[in-house]
């Protein structure tokens, strides 16, 4: 059995967010309220494959005992690196490998990966088949609905689900609308159809605008052949969106100062700049009185200490 076998329908995944789903923020959603799977942040497939920058691919692909079960996700265009790196991660603790063929961003896209794929199919699943190889984990794919139209999902899915992946996560969405539009709910039923006739061992996951557990049930009932949900920017609004639980501002307060801690750890132990921890503050500090100064303030720091004296201010 693997981890798309075991986990129980529906489940929920924290969705892979370069730059915000690093090993500290994956371990304070855990504390908050586990969802059912993790997926890391992106890696780059050449980079792993380069001297230079295998040593920052491992570092991403660190994970914990807290995380597991979790996916690594990986991305690239180069069939034999996506074949070098796969391999590795089967010794590394993941559950899983997921290939990003979503990606809208505009330099990931220009070195031919994540949404880019959806142009070159005949790369992806020669990507995918190379994948699917050089490893025994189950071995999935997250992608969009289209590049340019939403119609080109048509074609998309099918070519992907003919080729039986484990899991296929679809943001019901195009690279060109980025998150600008509603995710396209009204496509659900055509997208099961095409599951069934296609591939029905492929566990099928939506993506897009599911801001918490809630959310989620609401959509399983009205389709309850969907297998899991993956929850994107929820965690921003409310990082106990897994579970039912409203959170209280001590909580949250908590959940900060774990945060901090953890974050200074890896600070510590691999040398990350301070800044981007900054990034997080809005997360667990709106909603109250004095919330904005208290953030404002905190925007001013440039430790990890002195945050916590701002804190420690703010408390007293
Ligand atoms: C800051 C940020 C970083 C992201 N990084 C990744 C990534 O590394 N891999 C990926 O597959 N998707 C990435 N995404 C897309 C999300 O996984 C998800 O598909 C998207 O946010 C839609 O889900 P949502 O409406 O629940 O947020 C990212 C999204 C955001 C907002």
């Amino acid at each position: 059995m693997n981890i798309w076998q075991e986990l129980e329908k529906p489940f929920l995944i924290l969705a892979p967010m370069e730059g915000v789903t690093d090993l500290a923020f994956r371990q304070v959603i855990s504390r908050a309220g586990r969802p059912d799977l993790f997926y890391t942040e992106f890696t780059n497939v050449s980079s792993y494959a380069s001297e230079k920058g295998r040593h920052n691919a491992l570092e991403r692909l660190t994970i914990t005992e807290s995380d597991k079960p979790i996916i690594a996700q990986i991305w690239g265009k180069n069939p034999d690196h996506f074949s070098e790196l796969s391999h590795a991660l089967e010794s590394l603790g993941f559950a899983g490998v997921d290939l990003n063929f979503g990606c809208p961003d505009k330099h990931v896209n220009k070195a031919g990966g994540g949404a880019a794929m959806i142009k070159t199919p005949e790369l992806a699943v020669d990507c995918y088949r190379k994948v699917k190889s050089a490893t025994n984990l189950p071995v999935s794919i997250k992608t969009r609905l289209g590049f340019t139209y939403v119609d080109e999902y048509k074609t998309w899915l099918p070519t992907l689900l003919a080729d039986h992946p484990a899991a296929l996560t679809v943001h019901l969405r195009t690279r060109k609308e980025m998150s600008k539009v509603a995710a396209h709910y009204e496509l659900i039923p055509e997208i099961l159809k095409m599951r069934a006739e296609l591939s029905p061992e492929t566990k099928l996951i939506i993506n897009g605008d599911i801001k918490d557990r809630a959310a989620a049930l609401a959509l399983h009932a009205q389709y309850p052949e969907i297998d899991g949900f993956m929850i994107g920017r929820g965690v921003f609004a409310n990082p106990f969106c897994f579970t039912d639980h409203v959170a209280t501002r001590d909580e949250l307060m908590e959940l900060l100062n774990l945060h901090l801690d953890l974050y200074e750890e890896q600070m510590n132990l691999h040398g990350l700049p301070y800044e981007p921890l900054k990034h997080y503050y809005k997360i667990y500090i709106n909603n109250f009185p004095g919330a904005s100064d208290l953030r404002a303030r905190l925007m001013e720091t440039h430790s990890v200490a002195e945050a916590r004296e701002v804190l420690r201010e703010h408390s007293a």
